[in-house]
């Protein structure tokens, strides 16, 4: 009990010491602007990774041409390691998973020009973890992952401890991790180890977690259903804000395979376009989670969309789309099978719009484009259709997408062409409150 009091006492007391330091500011870290793409291993392998596994994975990003397209991490997630420290106290790989070492194949997917990923210090799968009770640890396994060759570190929350050890509350929690990664930076003068956080959205950490990391997730696991889309992008639909550069909301892994058996059976083609599409406008890190050497042609064609890719890598504009209407609920209504269908953005070329057909039958898909509040009065746009790759002429005042299929998308990037013919109709496009100044309403108001 003694040894127990004086142990609570000195975390206590670096707590108090370690909330005197200055706030650690990921936003300035430089690292990770734009959401991180690339791949990661626990969809499709779960525990059973392995050296060449995960080799093979690389190797294939590079000859499907995933990594020319942008994604170039390769994550392995939990089940990495050995169940015990070594004597000294690191972390230990395993042996039977990673025979010739973590540095070996590190060298080796950097050679491809990828970064390496890391997860779990804090495995949920009972791999050992940095414990919130032994403050050392988080310099040293940091300090472990970078001389590993990691660039990035996946900081999980499985078999979180009492809440006598985590007094330091949920951002004190996170302040250590980050003050070590920052710290091993200034040490090392290497790049900081980009830190995405993993709590599911618990504790509401597009509140906070910017303040840590590059990202965080928002939601629980995906899975590869319909139903599991619709629920994660209902729930980022009332966050979309928190997103910009050097923060995301990260709404886990993007494994849709529409013809594929590799865990994401059951969802349509047409499904699979919105799952990747909504990731990629709300700002999401791509990392796919679909065993590569089972993907189909489909999925690959949709994941390599590079109109739409490069909304998500804008290095201009970080910021999501966002609902502008919900459609067939009342507006900011939570349904998690019918999440928003009308959502706008900036970009660095023009104004997003990603229309969503939450109904199980094809619908037409109407708005007035001064409802997205990035759009200007009285101007007309020219339409590209970011899945068609077409221009499709010039929009006035509204646009009607036709027979959106069930649970389709349509993607849309309007550019400003100039002032809109004089004939365009009533003196506005929408006519609620349209005013002369002399006080009558617009004829049909
Ligand atoms: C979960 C996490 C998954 C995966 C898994 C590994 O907490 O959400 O993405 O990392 O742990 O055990």
């Amino acid at each position: 009990m003694g040894s127990f009091v004086l142990l609570l006492a000195s975390i206590l007391a670096s707590w108090t010491l370690l909330s005197r330091e200055p706030r650690v500011h990921a936003l300035e870290d430089g690292v990770a602007k734009l959401p991180v793409l690339g791949y990661n291993t626990w969809n499709a392998y779960g525990c059973g990774i392995s050296e060449a596994a995960v080799l093979s994975d690389a190797h294939m990003l590079v000859s499907l041409g995933l990594r020319d397209v942008g994604y170039t991490h390769v994550n392995i997630d939990d089940c990495y390691a050995e169940k015990n420290r070594s004597a000294s106290g690191d972390i230990v790989a395993s042996a039977a998973r990673f025979p010739s070492g973590m540095n070996n194949l590190t060298d080796q997917i950097h050679a491809l020009n990828m970064c390496y990923s890391d997860s779990g210090w804090y495995t949920c799968a009972h791999y050992p973890v940095t414990p919130h009770s032994f403050l050392t640890l988080h310099d040293r396994d940091a300090k472990l992952f970078q001389d590993w060759g990691f660039d990035y570190l996946k900081f999980d929350n499985c078999a979180i401890p009492y809440d006598d050890i985590i007094r330091q509350g949920i951002v004190g929690k996170y302040e250590r991790i980050a003050t070590a990664i920052a710290q091993l930076a200034q040490d090392t003068g290497k790049p900081p180890l980009i830190l995405s956080l993993c709590e599911w959205g618990n504790e509401q950490p597009w509140l906070w977690a910017k303040r840590f990391g590059q990202s965080w997730r928002t939601t629980g696991d995906i899975n590869t259903s319909w139903g599991s889309i619709t629920s994660i992008i209902n729930q980022n639909s009332f966050i979309t804000w928190a997103s910009d550069f050097f923060g995301h909301n990260d709404m886990d892994m993007v494994c849709a395979d529409p013809s594929t058996s590799s865990g994401n059976s059951g969802i349509t083609h047409e499904e699979a376009k919105t799952h990747f599409t909504a990731w990629a406008l709300m700002k999401s890190p791509l990392l796919i989670g679909t065993n590569l050497s089972a993907i189909s042609q489909d999925n690959l064609s949709i994941l390599k969309n590079q109109e739409i890719l490069a909304i998500n890598q804008d290095p201009v504009v970080g910021t999501s789309v966002s609902p502008f209407r919900w459609g067939i609920n009342p507006n900011w209504v939570s349904n998690s099978t019918h999440p928003a269908q009308y959502w706008s953005g900036e970009s660095q070329n023009g104004t997003v719009f990603m229309l969503i057909n939450t109904l199980s039958k094809p619908a037409d898909m109407f708005f007035s484009l001064t409802e997205s509040p990035w759009i200007r009065a009285g101007r007309q746009y020219a339409v590209r259709d970011l899945w068609t790759h077409t221009d499709n002429g010039t929009a006035i005042r509204n646009f009607t997408a036709k027979a959106v299929p069930a649970h389709g998308v349509v993607a849309l990037l309007l550019t400003d062409a100039g002032d809109e013919p004089p004939s365009s109709g009533p003196p506005c496009a929408v006519l609620q409150w349209c005013m002369d100044k002399n006080g009558t309403l617009a004829p049909g108001a």
